[in-house]
């Protein structure tokens, strides 16, 4: 479906944004893994995370939705059912990478996951070698694509250092190691986001960092009885850059999730000169079980380019394509680096960044590894394909609103991968 987004005069108001995605999966899934109930308060109803419920359900947890609060009553560490037919994970990476954690650990046990025509795009390699050093059968189309299968076994621990910083692939290890013989650590090339270690943390695991080295001790059982999911920073992204480019915005966003590892955008807004007020996390030493949440309130703020390095990537991975639309209006350069993860999303995102926001007028270079924007002349207007990729047509919506003669978008109705409110409230936001 298509849709125009014209220019805004200024948004204004108070907004609560989604719950959080990536926590929601992880609240269904190690709810599952528990023995006991545990109730999610605040649980993204979208796309993604639906998927999420539907496949925990088919591996034999129950699931009771009332409104936003959703209570998993799980299997227990060792006892997921074998479904009769695969497990669709829809469009959903980070189900795809997270749950073969868990299947790895079901002795006797063979699964299936598969999805979408993006997913079988998506890689699953990155998870095969470490699950197989613990002892897990695993096949790959062609190696490294989906359809995935999963043959549980006894698992052993190990000590291994991935190659990319994945949250994805070193949360699968670390859902893998509950079941496995002794204590496991996984090290990451850079911090990524620390979700998983936190819910494991809250749920009585013994799991510590140290520095870029995450260690867990192999456990019976998770005891936790309740996870509440806070507002999505990565949706609360979109809004930030739409108050921060149309002059005149002044926003309020209430309880967004400001854990230190997925603030990063927030960090280098503040670089651009971007105003954004709130009680952000600090870089912590040691792991916390909470989730910070603060309000946000952000204003139209005149930009200047900044450079991103390869260190903060992981930390801004799903708001670099919004880091790309600041440049168009910053003064001087904006240079994303060491990003080259982006091609591997639900799209290529350097390639439907720089295509879709050339496409708008923006003086933008692709690199094998991010982008370059020459900025300070803003957005003329035009179309931009969101290819299916729910961060694209959120990002076309905001570049609508900030350009000179607005944006069509094609595909909005991907937004609701992550945001399903994401027109309402963006529209709400400009009137
Ligand atoms: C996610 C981690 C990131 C991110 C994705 C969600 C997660 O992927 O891009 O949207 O929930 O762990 P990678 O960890 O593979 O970079």
């Amino acid at each position: 479906m298509n849709m125009r987004f014209d220019p805004a005069r200024g948004l204004a108001g108070t907004l609560t944004v989604p719950p959080d995605k990536s926590i929601s999966h992880r609240a269904a899934l190690i709810g599952a893994m528990a023995s006991e109930p545990v109730h999610i308060e605040r649980y993204l109803h979208a796309e993604d995370t639906s998927s999420t419920l539907a496949a925990v359900q088919a591996l034999g947890a129950l699931v009771q939705v009332d409104g936003e609060e959703v209570i998993v009553r799980g299997t227990g560490l060792r006892d997921a059912r074998e479904p009769d037919g695969p497990i669709d994970v829809g469009n959903a990476g980070t189900l795809l990478r997270l749950l073969p954690g868990w299947l790895a650990a079901q002795e006797g046990h063979t699964y299936v996951l598969d999805g979408d025509d993006s997913i079988r795009r998506r890689p699953v390699d990155r998870i095969l070698e470490p699950l197989r050093l613990m002892g897990a059968e695993l096949h790959a189309r062609n190696g490294r694509l989906p359809p995935l299968e999963v043959r549980g076994a006894r698992l052993r621990s190990i000590s291994c250092e991935l190659p990319i910083a994945s949250a994805q692939v070193k949360s699968c290890v670390l859902l893998a190691a509950l079941a496995a013989d002794g204590a496991t650590t996984v090290g990451e090339p850079a911090r990524s986001r620390d979700h998983t270690e936190r819910i494991l943390l809250h749920a009585g695991v013994a799991i510590h960092r140290n520095g870029r080295h995450v260690t867990v001790v192999n456990t019976d059982e998770l005891v936790l009885e309740r996870i509440a999911v806070p507002g999505d920073a990565s949706s609360a992204a979109f809004l930030i850059a739409a108050g921060l480019l149309v002059p005149g915005s002044r926003l309020l966003l209430r309880d967004v999730g400001v854990n230190w590892t997925r603030t990063g955008f927030l960090r280098i807004v503040r670089r651009m000169h971007g105003i954004v007020l709130g009680d952000l996390e600090s870089e912590r030493g040691e792991l916390a079980a909470e989730e910070p949440v603060s309000d946000l309130d952000v204003a139209y703020s005149p930009l200047d380019g900044t450079v991103v390095e390869p260190d903060e990537v992981p930390l801004a991975i799903d708001e670099l394509p919004l880091v790309a639309l600041l440049g168009c209006f910053a003064e001087g350069e904006t240079v994303v680096r060491g990003a080259r993860e982006l091609r591997v999303k639900e799209s290529d995102r350097i390639a439907g960044v720089v295509d879709g926001l050339r496409g708008l007028g923006a003086d933008i270079e692709a690199t094998d590894d991010g982008f370059a924007v020459r900025g300070g002349n803003g957005l003329v207007g035009g179309t931009i394909d969101a290819r299916g990729d729910h961060r694209l047509a959120m990002l076309g919506a905001v570049a609508g609103l900030a350009s000179r003669e607005g944006v069509e978008v094609q595909g909005i109705e991907a937004a609701a991968i992550s945001y399903p409110g994401f027109v309402e409230d963006i529209r709400g936001l400009v009137s």
